[in-house]
């Protein structure tokens, strides 16, 4: 596995695995839960040590059960999840703080890798106050980083005016049908880095194009896919439901796209 090195030292794999269908009735975001999870097994087996959850994702009990069930050393793992942008979870520092426990009881742990701001949070009171409780938590040690999601522009200045810890990472939706490269750009400029969530999502002729330029590596378009965000120092986090599609998508690091090939993927 390949690391980036975020903002304040701390290393997370560039591919991880999401989890927002993970042990749910038909594969469903809203799926009814059921008691295992064997694609997370498969996921741990295959390598996979980021793991990107949420309380959103009503799910994050179960998968805390799956790792600690797993051999997987807790200090070998990558633990993400997010607080959501709801009255629940933000409307008093008291809120987010029991939000933030429940997860680390959830995940049997002492610790989270990284937690997130799920979606912009309109309230700026509310906004702050969530990012105290987020910087109380980090400096005691309880989260290695912080961060936010779904955040724009101004919303990343907001935060600016009162954080003392910078976010360590944007998780926001980054594929070929939403580019991102303006809010990439900006990110890059303030040393935030770039989480993809949604990176499988192409248009059918864009997938022509991807696995003829896969043909030359012996690999498939859908890792080229995800090579060319990683090459662009994203990290990507897709979500498989598939033994033979969670390998593939970590098979990414013996080879190396052209010029050519990313500008033919740039026009796409
Ligand atoms: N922060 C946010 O607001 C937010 C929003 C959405 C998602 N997320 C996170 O991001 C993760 C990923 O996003 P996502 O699940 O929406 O979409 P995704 O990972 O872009 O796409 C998932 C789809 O891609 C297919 N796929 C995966 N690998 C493939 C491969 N090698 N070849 C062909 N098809 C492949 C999967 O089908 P198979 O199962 O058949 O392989 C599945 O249908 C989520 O699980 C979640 O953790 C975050």
């Amino acid at each position: 596995m390949e690391y980036i090195t975020l903002n304040n030292g701390v290393k997370m794999p560039i591919v991880g695995t999401g989890t927002n269908t993970y042990g749910k009735e038909n594969n469903e975001f809203k799926g009814a839960l059921k008691n295992e999870i064997p694609e997370l097994v498969s996921a741990l087996e295959l390598g996979y040590r980021s793991i990107d959850g949420a309380i959103m994702y009503n799910n994050e009990e179960l998968v805390g059960r799956v790792l600690a069930e797993s051999n997987v050393p807790r200090e070998e793992l990558f633990i993400t999840t997010k607080v959501p942008a709801n009255e629940e979870y933000i409307s008093s520092k008291e809120a987010t703080r029991a939000a933030i426990d429940s997860s680390l009881k959830n995940f049997q742990t002492d610790y989270l890798d990284l937690l997130l701001i799920h979606f912009p949070i309109e309230d700026k009171e509310q906004l702050k106050n969530t990012w105290k409780v987020f910087e109380e938590y980090y400096e005691a040690g309880k989260l290695k980083a912080i961060g936010v999601s779904n955040f724009g522009k101004s919303q990343l200045d907001e935060l600016k005016e009162f954080a003392k810890v910078k976010p360590a990472v944007n998780q926001i939706q980054i594929n070929l049908k939403e580019k991102n490269n303006e809010l990439l750009a900006l990110l890059e400029e303030e040393g935030i880095t770039p989480v993809a969530w949604g990176p499988m999502k192409t248009e059918a002729h864009q997938n022509e194009v991807l696995d003829e330029i896969g043909k030359a590596y012996g690999k498939t378009g859908a890792q080229v896919l995800l090579k060319y965000q990683i090459a662009r120092g994203v990290i990507v986090i897709p979500k498989s439901h598939n033994r033979e599609n969670q390998a593939a998508n970590l098979d990414l690091f013996d080879f190396e796209l052209t010029a050519a090939d990313v500008e033919k993927i740039e026009s796409l």
